[in-house]
């Protein structure tokens, strides 16, 4: 049993797509719902209007991850909209907003607010280190707190955050103070790590042609830093607001590991981007052998039972 809920989501499978991965598009977005396995969608983070997003190249392999700058290439709010009025919801989809401003992300939010169809999840991302001059809300724990402030004063839905991976324990009590004065349906921590940089030596380059290289860094790298974010969060989150666990999982090991830090559902990213939508399936065989090695019948026995020593 690999169900799992947050708010009015249940779903039966606790794997779904990291944002960005395989979700701009219809026919992307369509791959995802057929997909047989994961329980659950998010889109492309959308802004108000498309965006071509950054020049490329602008996603690049390493061999432990991967770095990119994308930039919130994504069709717009509308063209989401319109794909979930029009298309059957196999499988439920949420919704990632990433405003390029606090005006955007309200003028978003209204909008699902008023929409009597709509009743699914959303998620805010506070935390794209690629748009060029826009900071990372997240780092910002008195805007941050502004923002929610004013979005929890009309939005009455389940409502989730993407953040970005903290560095510091101080700063997981920070952000965990701001957060924990809100209703939040969900946690989804990590965003890529921002601002990371490669380099090809033998031309003396760097990889990436947007912001001279930087990039948010992500795959199997990230994970203890992952780890650290969903356990750390996991201890000083109130216990109603659930977390996804994303960042760095490449098997059913990995994603055992997020649960034992007190992940409800695991999302993958690199890993689903180079490997391809069977990921979903090797994963949850992977993780299925470790319970029953264990075990173990459902997720909530082990989650958030790691043990210290
Ligand atoms: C992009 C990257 C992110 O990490 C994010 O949260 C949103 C957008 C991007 O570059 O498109």
């Amino acid at each position: 049993d690999l169900s799992a809920q947050i708010a009015n989501m249940k779903v039966n499978n606790l794997f779904l797509n990291a944002s960005g991965i395989h979700c701009q598009t219809e026919a992307e977005l369509d791959d995802l719902m057929h997909e047989p396995v994961s329980g659950a969608m998010v889109t492309k983070s959308m802004t108000p209007q498309s965006r071509f997003g950054n020049p490329l190249p602008r996603y690049y392999r390493l061999a432990n991850g991967s770095i990119n700058s994308m930039g919130l290439p994504n069709e717009g709010f509308d063209y989401y909209m319109d794909y979930l009025k029009n298309h059957e919801q196999i499988k439920p989809v949420i919704v990632s907003v990433a405003g390029r401003s606090k005006e955007e992300d309200l003028e978003m939010l209204h909008t699902l607010q008023d929409d009597d169809r709509y009743q699914g999840l959303t998620e805010l991302n506070l935390s794209c280190p690629n748009v060029i001059g826009e900071p990372q809300m997240a780092y910002d724990f008195p805007s941050a707190n502004d923002l929610l402030k004013e979005v929890f004063s009309f939005y009455k839905k389940p409502l989730g955050i993407k953040l970005p991976p903290y560095f510091d324990l101080v700063h997981f009590d920070q952000i965990a103070e701001v957060l924990n004065q809100y209703p939040l349906s969900h946690v989804n921590t990590i965003n890529s790590i921002g601002n990371g940089l490669w380099i090809d030596v033998n031309s003396e380059t760097v990889v990436l042609k947007p912001k001279g290289g930087f990039g948010g860094v992500g795959g199997a790298m990230v994970l203890p830093t992952a780890l650290a974010n969903v356990r750390g969060l996991r201890q000083r989150l109130n216990p109603s607001i659930k977390i996804i666990g994303t960042g760095g999982v490449t098997n059913g090991r990995d994603a055992f590991a997020h649960i034992l830090c007190g992940a409800e559902m695991v999302s993958i990213g690199t890993q689903l981007y180079e490997e391809g939508l069977g990921t979903f399936e090797r994963v949850t065989r992977e993780l299925t052998d470790i319970m029953e090695a264990k075990g173990y019948q459902s997720l909530a026995d082990f989650r958030g039972k790691l043990k210290v020593i």
